[in-house]
């Protein structure tokens, strides 16, 4: 063992659970690669102010959870703690926008967030994510949750829940802030708020009190004024379309009135994800319309509708529901040479089955034949291509069936083409 561990709130993924989150990745992003999202890739750190702006000024993530540094040139920057803002920033600053609208765009990669690691909460952790840039249109807000559903039934997850609200716009937001914070301020927090954060949230981010899980105090939110008996005609309307148009793809969703994301960018459509077999970390993904923060990034007007799905917890649930899913091994074929001159030739053999698109492996070390051949059936190969000297005279390899032992000699020369058709 090494000196060194991880830093807290990491984990390495390892074989074979890797390629189950790799599997479980690809699928998340399979949906929108299919519905004319292209892939965008941002830097993992970004100006600090990008996210304070964008993200939100009194949020946690950047109050509490961003991990910043000051450069040697003095320049501030942080570790993307979400995607969202970088990838709108990407696009301004590339002008995505001055061509065809919506732009769509799908992105997969590291966040990093200081939180208090526990089961499902990690610092470093895995996003999918996908932005669709300037329209506003319920049939894009629809067509993203449609996707994100689509991932997760393509994983065979069944328990996933969708959690539904609207958060309205610039219009009839103020007005609902207003009372709500008429409502918290009256309230008696004595007991509950002995250090002051409840009241200070009250005064600085009201919406937020409504996402506080103590007991006492869901006992104290018992009538609280709720979004959606405020929203404007427009943002009703928009809704209604929404969950129409839900109810017609025959996705079922709950309405969440008083779901409010940890992220102050979200207009009117906001969503979450859950999935009970996780625990207190439930949301396995979650998104919403951000209809302004191009202009709060200095962009022009650009209403925007996204959604992020967390690897990690995707990966968690499959396993609550015990329906991981077997990623088929990538290697297909193993070569098992015994002896040099047997490793040189099964080496070019390697080398072309590569070059012919079949995933192979090899018995590197010069190991002996048992050993060799426990590396063949560890490596989850089908096939493996076994030679020695007397083999090589014969001008053959033994073609062995790793699944039912069976064995026979195949002519060198026609090897690539004997294993293309086994593997068919
Ligand atoms: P978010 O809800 O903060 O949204 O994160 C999305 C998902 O990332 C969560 O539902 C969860 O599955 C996963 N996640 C977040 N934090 C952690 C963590 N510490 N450990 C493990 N998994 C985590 C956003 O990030 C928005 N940018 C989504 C969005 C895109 N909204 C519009 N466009």
């Amino acid at each position: 063992m090494s000196t060194f561990q991880g830093p807290k709130g990491t984990y390495d993924l390892i074989p074979p659970d890797s390629e189950v989150f790799l599997a479980v990745r690809e699928a998340l992003a399979a949906p929108l690669r299919r519905a004319g999202y292209g892939y965008v890739e941002t830097p993992a750190f970004e100006h600090t102010p990008l996210f304070a702006r964008g993200v939100g000024e009194s949020t946690d993530i950047v109050t509490k959870e961003m991990y910043t540094l000051t450069t040697k040139g003095g320049t501030e920057l942080a570790l993307r703690p979400e995607g969202t803002a970088a990838v709108l920033r990407a696009a301004l600053q590339r002008n995505l926008h001055r061509g065809g609208l919506p732009v769509k765009l799908w992105y997969s990669g590291s966040y990093y967030r200081y939180e208090r690691p526990q089961a499902g909460r990690y610092r470093h952790f895995s996003q999918v994510g996908a932005e669709a840039l300037g329209a506003e249109d319920p049939y894009l807000d629809a067509e993203l949750i449609l996707l994100a559903v689509e991932a997760y039934r393509s994983l065979g997850l069944r328990d996933v829940r969708l959690l539904l609200n609207t958060l309205g716009d610039a219009n009839c937001r103020p007005a609902y802030r207003a009372a709500l914070q008429e409502f918290l301020r009256g309230l008696d927090l004595e007991a509950i708020d002995p250090d002051g954060d409840t009241r200070r949230r009250i005064e600085i981010n009201p919406l937020r009190v409504l996402d506080d899980k103590r007991p006492a105090m869901r006992a104290l939110l018992e009538g609280v004024p709720l979004m959606r008996d405020h929203l404007c005609q427009e943002c009703k309307a928009y809704h209604e379309q929404v969950r129409d148009l839900l109810g017609a793809a025959g996705v079922g969703f709950e309405d969440a009135p008083a779901l409010v994301r940890g992220l102050d960018y979200y207009t009117r459509t906001t969503f979450e994800f859950v999935h009970d077999g996780l625990g207190a970390q439930s949301a396995v993904g979650g998104g919403g319309r951000y209809d302004g923060l191009s202009e709060l990034l200095g962009g022009p007007s650009l209403p925007s509708v996204g959604w992020a799905l967390g690897v990690d917890r995707t990966v968690l649930a499959l396993q609550a529901e015990g329906v991981t899913p077997q990623p088929p091994s990538p290697v297909e074929v193993f070569a098992v040479p015994v002896g040099e001159q047997a490793r040189r030739v099964l080496f070019g053999v390697l080398t072309e089955l590569r070059r012919a698109g079949v995933a192979a492996d090899f018995a590197y070390g010069g190991k002996g034949l048992k050993n060799a051949m426990k590396s063949a059936n560890r490596s989850g190969a089908r096939l493996a291509v076994v030679a020695g000297e007397r083999d090589l005279a014969d001008g053959v390899a033994q073609l062995k069936d790793l699944d039912s032992g069976e064995q026979h000699p195949v002519a060198l020369d026609a090897l690539i083409t004997t294993i293309k058709e086994k593997l068919q």
